[in-house]
């Protein structure tokens, strides 16, 4: 099968499309047949080496977390599903004609939408859900600050803290503030004229997706007892005691229970995801350039067969 892998860190000329066994599912995993993949942050950072210490892989190692596709064949135990049965999810390797993954890692696939769209939302609205309710503990009526509202997990957190009965603050350039609206952000922030601190004030739960000075700017946004999630850089501990809240890293963890609960909300028109390109799997170098320029809005996929 076509493999697209990294033998070793670099920048976008290490990718390489290999052909290579196809995987065997072992018991309770499932095999299966790769339509699309989506493009997360995540890949180009293992291809730069970024990731080496919280995520070692061993080289060579086939890129990519998200997948939509059709079961192929079950692993021993397993006997759930049956050939050709449509299904999203994440794994290790999508970037692949097919890929082996746990059943605690996938669910079937969002009827109204085609491959690449599914593919667009496992790993992005998994980990907006965890980080506002299962580590934020937002709830209706709560304030909420989600950085980078227009990217993948921002944009699935908006639409998931307004279905909960939040009022949410995005933080977005400029040119993606009509954007934030149609997605339903109440007070949509250009990060590069305003001060967000300055607008949003008193919140519960910031979803931090930057990092860096955005993450500690964030802090006088919260108000006491309120919590920082970040999904990319464990914030201080001291910060957070000198303003009397709490704050966490998320990474984020399987759970089919929410997959199933977002593709039921998306194909009852609750959810939306938006495909920013469809690229062929030979152009996945590209993607993961585009990806790392950081303005991505919603997701790339990689169409695979
Ligand atoms: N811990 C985990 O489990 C986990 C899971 C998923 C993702 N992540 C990480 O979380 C981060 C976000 O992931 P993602 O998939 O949502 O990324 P993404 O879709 O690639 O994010 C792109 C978005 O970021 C916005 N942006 C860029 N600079 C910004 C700034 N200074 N302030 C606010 N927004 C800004 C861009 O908006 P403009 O074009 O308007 O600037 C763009 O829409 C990545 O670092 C990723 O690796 C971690």
């Amino acid at each position: 099968m076509k493999a697209v892998r990294i033998h070793q860190y670099g920048g976008p000329e290490v990718l390489l499309l290999d052909e290579i066994a196809q995987p065997a599912p072992g018991p309770g995993q499932v095999l299966v047949r790769v339509r699309a993949a989506g493009v997360n942050p995540v890949d180009w950072k293992i291809r730069a080496g970024y990731m080496k210490e919280v995520m070692p892989v061993e080289l060579p190692v086939t890129l990519g977390f998200d997948f939509s596709g059709e079961i192929e064949a079950q692993g021993p135990g397993v006997n759930q599903f049956k050939q050709g049965d449509p299904v999203y999810g994440t794994a290790m390797g999508t970037f692949a004609e097919y890929v082996v993954t746990g059943v605690a890692e996938l669910a079937p696939k969002p009827h109204s939408l085609d491959h690449a769209q599914a593919a667009s939302i496992p790993v992005g609205a998994k980990t907006a859900w965890q980080a506002l309710f299962d580590v934020g503990g937002l709830t209706s009526g709560g304030k909420v600050l989600i950085h980078g509202a227009a990217g993948s997990v921002g944009s699935f957190a908006v639409q998931l803290a307004k279905a909960k009965g939040a009022y949410v603050y995005g933080t977005a350039s400029g040119r993606n503030l009509d954007y934030l609206k149609e997605l339903g952000v109440d007070e949509p922030i250009d990060y590069q004229s305003t001060k967000f601190e300055d607008v949003a004030r008193d919140v519960d739960v910031v979803l931090d997706t930057q990092g860096g000075e955005t993450q500690q700017r964030s802090f006088a946004a919260l108000k006491k007892g309120g919590t920082l999630v970040s999904i990319v850089q464990p914030p201080s501990q001291e910060e957070a005691a000198k303003h009397g809240v709490k704050a966490m890293f998320l990474g984020s963890q399987p759970n089919v229970e929410q997959l199933i609960e977002i593709a039921r909300l998306v194909d009852a028109g609750k959810l939306k995801t938006a495909v920013e390109a469809v690229l062929p799997l030979e152009e996945a170098a590209r993607a993961l350039e585009v990806s790392q320029a950081g303005h991505v809005r919603g997701k790339i996929v990689l169409k695979v067969g």
